[in-house]
Order: C-alpha cells, then structure tokens, then sequence
C-alpha cells in the first residue's frame, strides 16, 4: 500500500509503514519515528483513545469537551480519540481539539491522512477533514472534522512550541495528549512544570493525560505535579503507556490497565524518579540534563538503575 499523499522528501519528511498497515513519519533518516513500529493508529487507539474512554462511560456526554493535543504530528491520537467518542452513547455535544505543533510541513498530510483511515476503515464513512477559511502565517490554522451525521469537531492547530500555550490557556481541559519525541531526545518537554501546569488546566473531575512514556523522570515529574498513575497495556516491544489522572480511578480498572508496577514504584523511590525540571519552559535539552544530573548527585534517594523501553526500544534510564 503506498502512503497517504506524495511528501516533498528533501525536506527531510519520510513516510515509514508500521506493522499494521497505518503509516507514520521520521524527519530525516536517523529521525525518531513518530510512533511505535508496532503501529501508529494501534498505538492512537491503544495509549490515547482507549484510556482516554474507558471507565468514563455516560461522564463525556453531551456537554462540550476541550481536548489538548500537543505534538500533533500526523494526528493520530485525535483522530482516534474522536472516532470513539463518536461511537460512544452518549457522545460529547461538541469537541474542541487544541492541537499544538511546530513543524507546518506536517500540513500537507492531514486531509489525505484522514481519507486514508476512512478508506481502511478506522474512522468512520464519510468522515472527513475541512480547512477552515483562509491561513497566514503564524496564525491558528482551523479545520472542522465532519461525519456523515454532523461535525465531529472543531480543531485548531498552533503553530507553536506547546510551552507557550500551556502557560497562556486558562481555559479547563478534558483531554491531554502529550507525545514528544522520547524523553531522552527532549527533556525539556517532559518537566516537572509543564506537568504542573497541564495539572492545573484539567477538569477536576475525570481529567486525564495520556502518555506512550513509563520512564522514570516522566513518572516522577507527574506525581510531584499530584496525578495518580496508571500503566496501560503494552504495544509491540513497549512496556505500555501511561494514564495520569486528577483523581484516583473509581471503577475496577479494565483488563490490561494496572496501578504502577512495583518496579516502578521502587525507581520513583531513587534517584531515578527525580524529575526532569525547567521552571523557565524555555530551557532546551543540555541545561536541562544537566540540572537533573546536578540534582540527583546531591539527592538523599538511594541509587538505582533500571531499564526502561520506549517507542519500541529498550534504553537505560539512569
Ligand atoms: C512523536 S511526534 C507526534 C506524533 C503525533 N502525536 C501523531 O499521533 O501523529 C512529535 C511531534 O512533536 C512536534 N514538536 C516538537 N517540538 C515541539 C514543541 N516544542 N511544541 C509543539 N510540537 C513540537 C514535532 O514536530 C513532531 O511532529
């Protein structure tokens, strides 16, 4: 099957096929991929969607619902968030998706996207992408997401590093999607603050950040902002996802969810949990690494070292 629209590769853009059909896309050719081999709508559904749900059953209807999508990428996980929201009873009212993302090369793929996982019918027929009037530079750019009984949503996309926009919105949040390139790449999207802030924006009741990262610092810099942590099923070599929730979860958890392995509570009980921090959000990678270097040298938390996977690959996590 070929990809979802012609990208112009010199611009380093490069569609990779996943093992289950859906297509996903690295920049450049050492780039990370921006899902996990195993597949990128699998994983949309599996670490955003269905936790994202499950468990809220009648809590998501019908009044309108606000759901942050930062990192945006090829849209995965909203699109495969809302395709379950549409087939929930009852369904939200409306969904207004906050989608976050600085590279606007990405634009090109996200109408053909959208046709393509309704012609393999993972969203449903006659659902479909629509720009909204006209776009310039730097500006939001608007789309609204239509099915064949009505518009699904109403998404808007900045253009800009999502740091900005999470310390900027006061507006409550249902939903946050949060997919970086991998912790290891980026720290300083993965900081103690910027959980802090994303803690603050989430409605009180049943807000709910989902994650495909279980490493360590990202575990400890949720806590320390007050989520209660779940892990979700695991994908391909993946250990699985996380769920951060406002409040603790109520109902059984559904099969495959758990609370954090032992493992896992041991590692945050290191120097391994000491968060990544940045309280300006404008630091980048160095300082950043070197502030949680500097802080776990001189913490009073045992050592301890673990390993850790991440979008399909296992990697130390001191
Ligand atoms: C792993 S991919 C996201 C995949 C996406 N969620 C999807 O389902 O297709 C990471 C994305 O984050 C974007 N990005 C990197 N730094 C960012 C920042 N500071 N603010 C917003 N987006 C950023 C990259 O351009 C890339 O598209």
């Amino acid at each position: 099957m070929h990809p979802p629209c012609r990208i112009d590769e010199p611009n380093g853009l490069q569609w990779v096929a996943t093992q289950d059909g859906s297509w996903t896309c690295r920049v450049g050719a050492d780039g990370e991929l921006f899902h996990n081999p195993a597949g990128a709508w699998s994983e949309a559904w599996q670490h955003y969607a269905v936790p994202a749900t499950e468990g809220t059953d009648g809590d998501h209807g019908p009044q309108p619902r606000v759901l942050w999508d930062v990192c945006f990428g090829l849209g995965y996980g909203s699109w495969a968030l809302l395709q379950r929201l549409q087939a929930s009873r009852p369904k939200p009212l409306a969904v207004q998706v906050v989608a976050m993302e600085t590279d606007l090369r990405l634009v090109v793929c996200w109408i053909p996207l959208v046709e393509r996982l309704v012609a393999s019918g993972h969203l449903e027929p006659g659902t479909r992408l629509v720009a909204q009037g006209e776009s310039s530079p730097g500006a939001p750019l608007r789309f609204a997401l239509e099915g064949a009984r009505g518009r699904w949503a109403n998404l808007v996309v900045k253009p800009q590093d999502f740091r900005r926009e999470v310390q900027a919105s006061m507006d409550p949040v249902d939903w946050i999607l949060h997919d970086p390139f991998s912790p290891q790449r980026v720290p300083q999207l993965w900081t103690a603050e910027i959980f802090g802030h994303y803690h603050r924006r989430l409605i009180e009741r049943n807000g709910r950040l989902l994650t495909y990262s279980t490493a360590s610092a990202v575990l400890g810099g949720l806590r320390e902002a007050g989520f209660h942590l779940y892990r979700t099923p695991a994908l391909g070599l993946k250990r699985g996802g996380t769920l951060a929730t406002t409040h603790s979860f109520q109902t059984p958890m559904p099969a495959g969810w758990s609370t954090l392995p032992e493992s896992d509570e041991a590692a945050l009980a290191s120097r391994s949990g000491v968060p990544y921090r940045d309280p300006s959000l404008m630091g980048d990678a160095h300082a950043v690494l070197a502030q949680r270097n500097a802080a776990q040298r001189t913490s009073v938390l045992p050592k301890r070292t673990s390993p850790k996977t991440h979008r399909g690959s296992t990697e130390p996590h001191p």
